[in-house]
């Protein structure tokens, strides 16, 4: 949480003796000179929304129209996912949320939301008071996080002609990567004619999907056939299909072969991104290959290529459980010159691990900066100082 909002928040919940402040008190002041902008009031609705023990549904539901919440920001779609897997065990709350914020305007983010808490029969009343290929596309996508497949199968079968519905190239990528979430890739070849022959056009997505699947089902074969027709559908051999290549050995527990692919595509003139040394370096570190690791890691900053910031966190994580902490720490160098900073459990292992191999003041030094990084973690930070070799 930005320290302004924890501020705001403090002073707001401070202010208020006698009756305590309501969520709509809070977010909508009466003194105009506290008024909040809406990204300020979203972030506070969303630290209400994380406050522990969680408000009850109702309060829940007043947090989310008093800071006005509408999925037409990043911020405000995040704070209604929050709020929706707060209210997850709460059906009713859940559809007074979705009917008074979402519907009518933004039926497919409310098709969303009900996949999020699981209520598919909600999803699909909300997508028949709606259809639209959009809203098509959301309930797909509602079934693939509720994890049925069963019901995506049958919604893409009949719900286009049943409702007049056209499905395009997300429409059918959906499906597909339904098929390859459930071990069913193989019915990608008769999606694949029929997208053809209803004239939508696949794009690389399409089949990068189908090869994460056939990786998984370890269709080799099918790999290369759909490489092919990939090829012939004119979308070539692109960094994002290697990218799946490499991603569907290593999670296989093949990066040696993996490497041979990335040094394929060198040869042929594609250049590796940062998401290729990704999927390689978590495949060697699975593999407890440490040395490929660390030279996969350099090779990677020699070419300038820089991940995102859980690419980082992940490494520290596995250097650490490795027990490679002198490496780990050089990793975590180089994050905090980004100011990123991995979660507490990751530091505490860095930490203990430090004082464990003789640098007890490398691990004090850590500590200072994470107390004063976040004061509300200052107890739990305390306590490793405290368990430390003086
Ligand atoms: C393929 O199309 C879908 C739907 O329009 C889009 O979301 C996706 O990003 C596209 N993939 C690529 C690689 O452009
Ligand atoms: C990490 O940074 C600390 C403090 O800046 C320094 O003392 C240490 O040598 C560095 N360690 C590595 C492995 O880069």
């Amino acid at each position: 949480m930005a320290a302004a909002v924890r501020l705001i928040l403090r002073r707001r919940l401070s202010t208020a003796t006698a009756t305590p402040p309501t969520p709509a008190s809070i977010l909508n002041p009466s003194s105009p000179t506290s008024a909040l902008t809406s990204r300020q009031k979203t972030r506070l609705a969303i630290s209400l929304l994380k406050s522990s023990p969680p408000p009850p549904p109702d309060q829940i539901l007043s947090i989310c129209r008093a800071a006005a919440l509408s999925p037409n920001t990043h911020l405000d779609r995040v704070a209604l996912s929050l709020a929706t897997s707060r209210l997850s065990s709460a059906p009713d709350s859940l559809r007074d949320l979705t009917s008074s914020l979402l519907i009518p305007h933004h039926a497919p983010h409310a098709i969303a939301l009900f996949g999020q808490a699981g209520l598919l029969p909600d999803a699909i009343s909300t997508f028949q008071s709606s259809p639209s290929t959009r809203s098509l596309n959301a309930l797909l996508f509602a079934c693939l996080v509720a994890g049925n497949h069963a019901e995506a199968a049958r919604i893409f079968q009949t719900f286009p002609d049943a409702h007049n519905v056209k499905p395009n190239t997300e429409t059918f990528n959906a499906i597909i990567k339904s098929f390859s979430e459930s071990g069913t890739t193989r019915s990608f070849y008769s999606v694949f004619d029929e997208m053809c022959k209803k004239g939508v056009k696949p794009n690389a997505t399409t089949f990068t999907t189908a090869i994460a699947g056939f990786y998984k089902e370890e269709q080799f074969g099918d790999v290369e056939k759909v490489i092919e027709l990939m090829k012939k559908h004119g979308c070539g051999e692109s960094l994002q299909v290697y990218n799946a290549r490499v991603q569907g050995l290593c999670k296989l527990g093949r990066s040696g072969e993996a490497k041979a692919l990335l040094n394929e595509m060198v040869k042929r003139g594609t250049k590796p991104s940062w998401v290729t040394y990704n999927h390689l370096i978590y495949g060697f570190c699975k593999e407890g290959d440490l040395e490929e690791v660390k030279r996969l890691y350099k090779e990677m900053g020699k070419k300038g290529l820089v991940g995102d910031s859980s690419f980082y966190f992940t490494l520290i994580f596995y250097l650490c459980k490795a027990g490679d902490f002198d490496s780990a720490l050089g990793v975590y160098n180089e994050t905090t010159a980004r100011s990123w900073v991995p979660c507490f459990s990751t530091m505490k292992m860095l930490v203990n691990g430090l004082a464990g191999s003789s640098k007890v003041d490398e691990a004090k030094g850590i500590i200072e900066k994470m107390k004063e990084k976040f004061p509300d973690k200052a107890e739990g930070w305390k306590e490793v100082e405290e368990a430390l070799p003086q």
